[in-house]
């Protein structure tokens, strides 16, 4: 018998972070990483305390009625909680954590990849070297475009867009953003504030989509956005797919409306949609925003810190809100 919580771990965490949850908690594994599925992550449930989930654990309202009582606590390996009807949990008295900070610097690195990449045509020049297609250097061969001295645009503002704005400052990129929210100067750094999305547009040179997945940005990157950004501008995204819609995304790199794209995160992935693996222009990666070895332990003990606090009858430091 044992007095220690049982926790359920949903997919295979970093070996330091496992050691830890092994020390604290009676824990349920997945040693094999399969993705479980709604049905199996509630069927283990069963007599649990708290489940350890990870953005490819979907629990929606639903999901969230048919997790056993026993359940009092749900912390999410990451900063995005969209994968969690937070609202129905909190209802049904479950507590929800995240992630947040530990990520901020390898996801805004992983939006400068993108940008950079995307820009100077990293995703086919990369392929023309490994598929001996590369002629000689040429003066004229596909040219990318500078970074140095443009117009970043940066939709969500929080520690990740910050975090962005302070890298491309060391471009000499003039930074613009729109938040729900005005920063205050100190933070602001000289980036100009606009009062609503579209406001934003026309000053995006680039645009690094950094806002969290919502009802009201759920698609907003359209065809109406796209046309109010300066041709050939470039979008840039490691928030999440659904914020863009694809066909217009699709469409304006089809057309050269929009010069390139670099996106860390799709609509429905790893199922992505299969027209963008044949553009050129598009440079594209499989969610890396937060994958480096150091990170990774980093939200694994942060996820494990709000269990400990949890169980110790603490309020955990990132216990999500109502
Ligand atoms: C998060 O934490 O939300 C990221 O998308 C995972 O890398």
């Amino acid at each position: 018998m044992t007095s220690k919580p049982r926790i359920i771990v949903t997919r295979k965490l970093p070996a330091p972070v496992e050691e830890r949850i092994a020390g604290l908690f009676d824990a349920g594994f997945n040693p094999s990483d399969e993705i479980l599925g709604t049905d199996e992550v509630i069927a283990r449930a069963q007599g649990a305390d708290g489940l350890l989930i990870t953005p490819t654990d979907k629990l929606n309202a639903e999901a969230l009625a048919r997790l056993p009582e026993s359940v009092r606590i749900i912390a999410t390996f990451s900063v995005g909680h969209d994968h969690i009807e937070v609202p129905a949990a909190l209802k049904r008295g479950l507590a929800v954590t995240n992630t947040p900070d530990v990520l901020t610097d390898a996801t805004a690195d992983i939006s400068m990849l993108l940008l950079l990449g995307a820009a100077r045509g990293a995703s086919w020049g990369e392929r023309m070297v490994r598929e001996k297609r590369w002629g000689a250097w040429s003066p004229t061969h596909p040219l990318g475009l500078d970074v140095t001295g443009k117009r970043l645009g940066i939709l969500g503002m929080g520690r990740i867009g910050q975090a962005v704005a302070k890298r491309a400052r060391g471009f000499d990129m003039a930074v613009h953003y729109h938040n729900r929210s005005r920063l205050d100067p100190h933070l602001e750094q000289g980036a100009v504030f606009h009062d609503s999305f579209h406001a934003l547009l026309p000053h995006c040179d680039f645009l690094s989509i950094n806002c969290a997945s919502t009802p009201e940005t759920r698609a907003c990157v359209n065809a109406e956005a796209i046309a109010l950004m300066p041709d050939g501008a470039v979008v840039v995204n490691t928030a999440r797919g659904d914020i863009v819609d694809d066909d217009a995304l699709i469409n304006a790199l089809t057309s050269g409306r929009l010069a390139a794209a670099g996106l860390d995160v799709f609509s429905g992935e790893p199922e992505i949609d299969p027209r963008y693996r044949d553009l050129e222009n598009a440079f594209l990666l499989p969610h890396l925003g937060s994958a480096t070895m150091e990170t990774r332990i980093a939200m694994g003990m942060r996820a494990v810190d709000n269990l400990e606090a949890f169980f110790a009858g603490r309020t955990p430091g990132d216990a999500l809100k109502g």
